[in-house]
Protein backbone atom coordinates (compact mmCIF):
# COMPACT_ATOMS: atom_id res chain seq x y z
CA UNK A 1 0.00 0.00 0.00
CA UNK A 2 1.20 3.63 -0.91
CA UNK A 3 2.01 5.93 2.08
CA UNK A 4 -0.35 8.90 1.54
CA UNK A 5 0.66 12.50 2.75
CA UNK A 6 -1.79 15.14 3.45
CA UNK A 7 0.08 18.76 4.19
CA UNK A 8 -2.25 21.00 5.44
CA UNK A 9 -5.56 19.95 7.24
CA UNK A 10 -8.45 22.16 6.25
CA UNK A 11 -11.95 21.93 4.50
CA UNK A 12 -9.98 20.01 1.73
CA UNK A 13 -7.43 17.90 2.60
CA UNK A 14 -9.81 16.59 6.21
CA UNK A 15 -12.43 15.98 3.82
CA UNK A 16 -10.03 13.85 1.55
CA UNK A 17 -8.82 12.04 4.78
CA UNK A 18 -12.17 11.26 6.09
CA UNK A 19 -13.52 10.04 2.54
CA UNK A 20 -10.85 7.88 1.67
CA UNK A 21 -10.64 6.35 5.44
CA UNK A 22 -14.58 5.62 4.85
CA UNK A 23 -14.21 4.48 1.75
CA UNK A 24 -11.00 2.07 3.13
CA UNK A 25 -9.66 3.70 -0.04
CA UNK A 26 -6.63 3.98 2.62
CA UNK A 27 -5.31 2.51 5.61
CA UNK A 28 -5.10 4.54 8.36
CA UNK A 29 -1.36 3.29 9.05
CA UNK A 30 -0.81 4.40 5.50
CA UNK A 31 -1.57 8.36 6.13
CA UNK A 32 0.59 10.86 7.29
CA UNK A 33 -0.52 14.67 7.87
CA UNK A 34 1.46 16.95 9.05
CA UNK A 35 -0.55 20.96 9.28
CA UNK A 36 0.02 24.33 10.64
CA UNK A 37 -2.15 23.98 13.92
CA UNK A 38 -1.89 20.42 14.70
CA UNK A 39 -4.52 20.37 17.01
CA UNK A 40 -7.19 20.30 14.41
CA UNK A 41 -6.32 16.84 13.62
CA UNK A 42 -7.16 15.09 16.99
CA UNK A 43 -10.62 15.03 16.40
CA UNK A 44 -9.40 12.06 14.04
CA UNK A 45 -6.65 10.85 16.20
CA UNK A 46 -9.70 9.75 18.54
CA UNK A 47 -11.20 7.52 15.76
CA UNK A 48 -8.25 6.27 13.93
CA UNK A 49 -5.14 6.17 16.57
CA UNK A 50 -2.74 4.54 14.12
CA UNK A 51 -3.14 7.62 11.55
CA UNK A 52 0.22 9.26 12.02
CA UNK A 53 0.82 13.14 12.74
CA UNK A 54 4.16 14.87 12.18
CA UNK A 55 5.48 17.94 13.29
CA UNK A 56 6.86 19.14 9.74
CA UNK A 57 6.18 19.27 6.52
CA UNK A 58 9.89 17.60 5.28
CA UNK A 59 9.21 15.00 8.29
CA UNK A 60 6.07 13.68 5.57
CA UNK A 61 8.29 13.70 2.44
CA UNK A 62 10.60 11.57 3.82
CA UNK A 63 8.36 8.68 4.19
CA UNK A 64 4.81 9.47 1.82
CA UNK A 65 4.63 8.08 -1.47
CA UNK A 66 1.96 10.41 -2.42
CA UNK A 67 1.49 13.94 -0.89
CA UNK A 68 -1.74 15.66 -1.24
CA UNK A 69 -1.26 19.41 -0.75
CA UNK A 70 -4.01 21.01 0.42
CA UNK A 71 -3.08 24.33 1.93
CA UNK A 72 -4.09 27.88 0.12
CA UNK A 73 -3.20 28.74 -3.39
CA UNK A 74 -0.30 31.49 -2.04
CA UNK A 75 1.25 29.08 0.67
CA UNK A 76 1.67 26.31 -1.99
CA UNK A 77 5.62 27.64 -3.25
CA UNK A 78 6.38 27.86 0.48
CA UNK A 79 5.57 24.72 0.94
CA UNK A 80 6.83 23.25 -2.36
CA UNK A 81 9.99 24.82 -1.28
CA UNK A 82 10.18 23.22 2.16
CA UNK A 83 10.29 19.74 0.63
CA UNK A 84 11.74 20.05 -2.68
CA UNK A 85 15.07 18.79 -1.74
CA UNK A 86 13.52 15.43 -0.20
CA UNK A 87 13.29 12.03 -2.30
CA UNK A 88 11.69 14.35 -5.09
CA UNK A 89 12.25 11.79 -7.76
CA UNK A 90 9.88 9.10 -5.84
CA UNK A 91 7.46 11.70 -4.20
CA UNK A 92 4.51 12.09 -6.82
CA UNK A 93 2.54 15.52 -5.82
CA UNK A 94 -1.40 15.86 -5.87
CA UNK A 95 -1.79 19.50 -5.33
CA UNK A 96 -5.79 21.02 -4.86
CA UNK A 97 -4.64 24.60 -5.19
CA UNK A 98 -6.14 26.91 -7.51
CA UNK A 99 -4.31 29.27 -9.59
CA UNK A 100 -1.29 27.14 -9.16
CA UNK A 101 0.02 25.35 -12.47
CA UNK A 102 1.94 22.17 -12.95
CA UNK A 103 5.16 24.20 -14.65
CA UNK A 104 4.83 26.52 -11.81
CA UNK A 105 5.05 23.35 -8.93
CA UNK A 106 7.89 21.40 -11.72
CA UNK A 107 10.31 24.41 -10.75
CA UNK A 108 10.26 23.21 -7.32
CA UNK A 109 9.40 19.12 -7.91
CA UNK A 110 10.85 17.28 -10.66
CA UNK A 111 9.03 14.53 -10.02
CA UNK A 112 5.56 13.35 -10.87
CA UNK A 113 2.77 16.09 -10.59
CA UNK A 114 -0.88 16.31 -10.94
CA UNK A 115 -3.44 18.76 -10.11
CA UNK A 116 -6.99 17.75 -8.66
CA UNK A 117 -9.72 20.50 -7.99
CA UNK A 118 -12.23 18.77 -5.91
CA UNK A 119 -15.67 19.81 -4.84
CA UNK A 120 -16.78 20.33 -1.39
CA UNK A 121 -19.74 17.60 -2.27
CA UNK A 122 -17.78 14.78 -2.02
CA UNK A 123 -18.42 14.95 1.88
CA UNK A 124 -20.83 13.28 0.65
CA UNK A 125 -19.51 11.02 -1.96
CA UNK A 126 -20.48 13.62 -4.67
CA UNK A 127 -19.36 16.65 -7.25
CA UNK A 128 -16.42 15.64 -9.36
CA UNK A 129 -12.94 16.35 -8.66
CA UNK A 130 -11.09 17.70 -12.31
CA UNK A 131 -7.40 16.50 -12.86
CA UNK A 132 -5.06 16.85 -14.50
CA UNK A 133 -1.40 14.78 -14.57
CA UNK A 134 1.82 16.74 -15.57
CA UNK A 135 4.02 15.00 -18.84
CA UNK A 136 6.09 13.80 -15.36
CA UNK A 137 3.14 10.80 -14.79
CA UNK A 138 3.03 7.53 -16.30
CA UNK A 139 0.18 5.97 -16.97
CA UNK A 140 -0.12 3.64 -13.91
CA UNK A 141 0.56 6.81 -11.49
CA UNK A 142 -2.67 8.54 -13.32
CA UNK A 143 -4.88 5.44 -13.15
CA UNK A 144 -3.46 5.40 -9.36
CA UNK A 145 -4.32 9.05 -8.63
CA UNK A 146 -8.05 8.44 -10.41
CA UNK A 147 -8.62 5.18 -8.79
CA UNK A 148 -8.28 6.86 -5.62
CA UNK A 149 -10.55 10.47 -6.27
CA UNK A 150 -13.04 8.18 -7.31
CA UNK A 151 -13.57 6.57 -4.21
CA UNK A 152 -14.94 9.86 -3.21
CA UNK A 153 -15.96 11.59 -6.06
CA UNK A 154 -16.25 11.37 -10.60
CA UNK A 155 -13.06 11.95 -11.87
CA UNK A 156 -13.25 14.24 -15.01
CA UNK A 157 -9.62 14.92 -16.70
CA UNK A 158 -9.44 17.74 -18.58
CA UNK A 159 -6.66 20.36 -20.37
CA UNK A 160 -5.16 22.37 -17.59
CA UNK A 161 -6.11 25.94 -19.38
CA UNK A 162 -9.53 24.89 -18.39
CA UNK A 163 -9.63 24.17 -14.90
CA UNK A 164 -10.74 28.30 -13.97
CA UNK A 165 -13.62 28.58 -15.57
CA UNK A 166 -14.48 24.63 -14.82
CA UNK A 167 -13.84 25.47 -11.29
CA UNK A 168 -16.71 27.85 -11.11
CA UNK A 169 -18.87 25.29 -12.55
CA UNK A 170 -17.83 22.37 -10.17
CA UNK A 171 -15.82 23.75 -7.18
CA UNK A 172 -17.36 27.24 -6.12
CA UNK A 173 -20.52 26.08 -7.84
CA UNK A 174 -21.54 24.80 -4.02
CA UNK A 175 -21.71 28.09 -3.03
CA UNK A 176 -23.41 29.82 -5.78
CA UNK A 177 -26.37 27.61 -5.75
CA UNK A 178 -26.20 27.56 -2.25
CA UNK A 179 -26.60 31.71 -2.75
CA UNK A 180 -29.25 30.87 -5.50
CA UNK A 181 -31.29 28.84 -3.61
CA UNK A 182 -31.10 31.02 -0.76
CA UNK A 183 -32.09 34.11 -2.41
CA UNK A 184 -34.89 32.29 -4.06
CA UNK A 185 -36.10 30.96 -0.86
CA UNK A 186 -35.70 34.57 1.02
CA UNK A 187 -37.47 36.49 -2.54
CA UNK A 188 -40.56 33.49 -1.34
CA UNK A 189 -40.60 34.07 2.34
CA UNK A 190 -40.99 37.81 1.55
CA UNK A 191 -44.00 37.01 -0.56
CA UNK A 192 -46.02 34.38 1.61
CA UNK A 193 -46.53 34.07 5.30
CA UNK A 194 -44.39 30.74 4.70
CA UNK A 195 -40.90 30.72 6.99
CA UNK A 196 -37.42 31.37 4.72
CA UNK A 197 -36.63 27.65 6.18
CA UNK A 198 -39.81 26.12 4.93
CA UNK A 199 -39.27 27.77 1.47
CA UNK A 200 -35.56 26.75 1.60
CA UNK A 201 -36.63 23.10 2.20
CA UNK A 202 -38.71 23.51 -0.72
CA UNK A 203 -36.44 24.70 -3.03
CA UNK A 204 -33.88 22.44 -1.63
CA UNK A 205 -35.84 19.06 -2.33
CA UNK A 206 -37.29 20.54 -5.37
CA UNK A 207 -33.46 20.81 -6.86
CA UNK A 208 -32.72 17.81 -5.63
CA UNK A 209 -35.50 16.39 -7.59
CA UNK A 210 -34.60 18.19 -10.84
CA UNK A 211 -30.94 17.93 -10.95
CA UNK A 212 -31.85 13.54 -10.43
CA UNK A 213 -34.20 13.84 -13.42
CA UNK A 214 -31.68 15.86 -15.30
CA UNK A 215 -28.83 13.60 -14.30
CA UNK A 216 -31.45 10.71 -15.36
CA UNK A 217 -31.10 12.36 -19.07
CA UNK A 218 -34.15 14.89 -19.23
CA UNK A 219 -33.56 17.73 -21.74
CA UNK A 220 -33.59 20.36 -19.57
CA UNK A 221 -35.25 22.66 -22.87
CA UNK A 222 -37.58 19.74 -22.32
CA UNK A 223 -38.46 20.05 -18.37
CA UNK A 224 -39.04 23.75 -18.75
CA UNK A 225 -41.72 23.18 -21.60
CA UNK A 226 -43.17 20.28 -19.48
CA UNK A 227 -43.86 22.87 -16.18
CA UNK A 228 -43.89 25.80 -18.26
CA UNK A 229 -46.44 25.64 -20.65
CA UNK A 230 -47.27 28.67 -23.37
CA UNK A 231 -48.87 31.41 -21.38
CA UNK A 232 -49.26 29.63 -17.98
CA UNK A 233 -47.77 31.24 -14.93
CA UNK A 234 -44.43 29.53 -14.90
CA UNK A 235 -43.65 30.88 -18.05
CA UNK A 236 -43.61 34.47 -17.04
CA UNK A 237 -41.44 33.52 -14.30
CA UNK A 238 -38.99 31.36 -16.89
CA UNK A 239 -38.96 34.68 -19.04
CA UNK A 240 -37.62 36.60 -16.54
CA UNK A 241 -34.69 34.38 -16.00
CA UNK A 242 -34.63 33.97 -19.78
CA UNK A 243 -34.01 38.04 -19.80
CA UNK A 244 -31.52 38.48 -16.91
CA UNK A 245 -29.73 35.53 -16.04
CA UNK A 246 -27.19 35.00 -18.78
CA UNK A 247 -25.82 38.98 -18.10
CA UNK A 248 -25.41 37.89 -14.53
CA UNK A 249 -23.72 34.72 -15.40
CA UNK A 250 -21.02 36.18 -18.01
CA UNK A 251 -20.61 38.88 -15.12
CA UNK A 252 -20.11 35.80 -12.83
CA UNK A 253 -17.43 34.50 -15.05
CA UNK A 254 -15.76 37.60 -16.07
CA UNK A 255 -15.24 38.53 -12.72
CA UNK A 256 -13.75 35.55 -11.22
CA UNK A 257 -11.39 34.49 -14.45
CA UNK A 258 -9.91 38.26 -13.80
CA UNK A 259 -9.61 37.30 -10.05
CA UNK A 260 -7.96 33.90 -10.84
CA UNK A 261 -5.46 36.02 -12.61
CA UNK A 262 -4.70 38.33 -10.11
CA UNK A 263 -4.24 35.62 -7.89
CA UNK A 264 -1.97 34.23 -10.15
CA UNK A 265 0.21 37.33 -10.71
CA UNK A 266 0.84 37.51 -7.06
CA UNK A 267 1.67 33.71 -6.87
CA UNK A 268 4.04 33.99 -9.92
CA UNK A 269 5.95 37.17 -7.75
CA UNK A 270 5.68 35.60 -4.81
CA UNK A 271 7.56 32.18 -6.14
CA UNK A 272 10.06 34.34 -8.09
CA UNK A 273 11.05 35.95 -4.77
CA UNK A 274 12.46 32.40 -3.79
CA UNK A 275 15.88 31.48 -3.80
N1 LIG B 1 -12.58 24.88 -0.18
C1 LIG B 1 -12.93 24.40 -1.37
O1 LIG B 1 -14.11 24.18 -1.67
C2 LIG B 1 -11.85 24.09 -2.40
C3 LIG B 1 -12.24 23.49 -3.59
C4 LIG B 1 -11.27 23.16 -4.54
C5 LIG B 1 -9.93 23.45 -4.27
N2 LIG B 1 -9.59 24.05 -3.12
C6 LIG B 1 -8.16 24.30 -2.89
O2 LIG B 1 -7.74 23.46 -1.82
C7 LIG B 1 -6.72 24.12 -1.08
C8 LIG B 1 -7.08 24.04 0.39
O3 LIG B 1 -8.28 24.74 0.56
P1 LIG B 1 -9.07 24.63 1.95
O4 LIG B 1 -10.40 25.23 1.71
O5 LIG B 1 -8.98 23.24 2.48
O6 LIG B 1 -8.19 25.61 2.84
P2 LIG B 1 -8.12 25.70 4.43
O7 LIG B 1 -9.36 25.19 5.04
O8 LIG B 1 -7.66 27.10 4.76
O9 LIG B 1 -6.93 24.70 4.80
C9 LIG B 1 -5.60 24.98 4.58
C10 LIG B 1 -4.81 24.19 5.60
O10 LIG B 1 -3.42 24.32 5.35
C11 LIG B 1 -2.75 24.57 6.59
N3 LIG B 1 -1.48 25.22 6.28
C12 LIG B 1 -1.24 26.50 5.88
N4 LIG B 1 0.06 26.70 5.63
C13 LIG B 1 0.69 25.52 5.89
C14 LIG B 1 2.03 25.10 5.83
N5 LIG B 1 3.02 25.91 5.45
N6 LIG B 1 2.29 23.82 6.16
C15 LIG B 1 1.33 22.97 6.56
N7 LIG B 1 0.03 23.32 6.64
C16 LIG B 1 -0.28 24.58 6.32
C17 LIG B 1 -3.72 25.42 7.35
O11 LIG B 1 -3.40 25.44 8.69
P3 LIG B 1 -4.24 26.31 9.79
O12 LIG B 1 -5.30 25.37 10.25
O13 LIG B 1 -3.25 26.69 10.82
O14 LIG B 1 -4.81 27.50 9.05
C18 LIG B 1 -5.02 24.67 7.04
O15 LIG B 1 -5.17 23.54 7.85
C19 LIG B 1 -6.62 25.55 -1.60
O16 LIG B 1 -5.43 25.71 -2.32
C20 LIG B 1 -7.83 25.73 -2.49
O17 LIG B 1 -7.53 26.51 -3.65
C21 LIG B 1 -10.51 24.37 -2.17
Amino acid sequence: MKKIGFIGYGQMNRMLVEGFLQTSAVNPEDIIISTRTREKVDPLLERYPDVRVFKGNPEVAEVADLIIIGVKPLEVTGVLREISDIRNDKIHIVSLAACVGTDLIARFHPGKITRILPSICSTIGEGISLCYHHESVDPESARYVEDLFSTISTVKPIDETLFEPAGDLMSCAPALLSRIFLEFALAGSRHCSLSPEECLDMVVTTAFGTALMLQEGADPEDLIRQVATPGGITEEGVKIFERDLPAVFDKLFETTLAKYDLVKEKIAETAGQMP
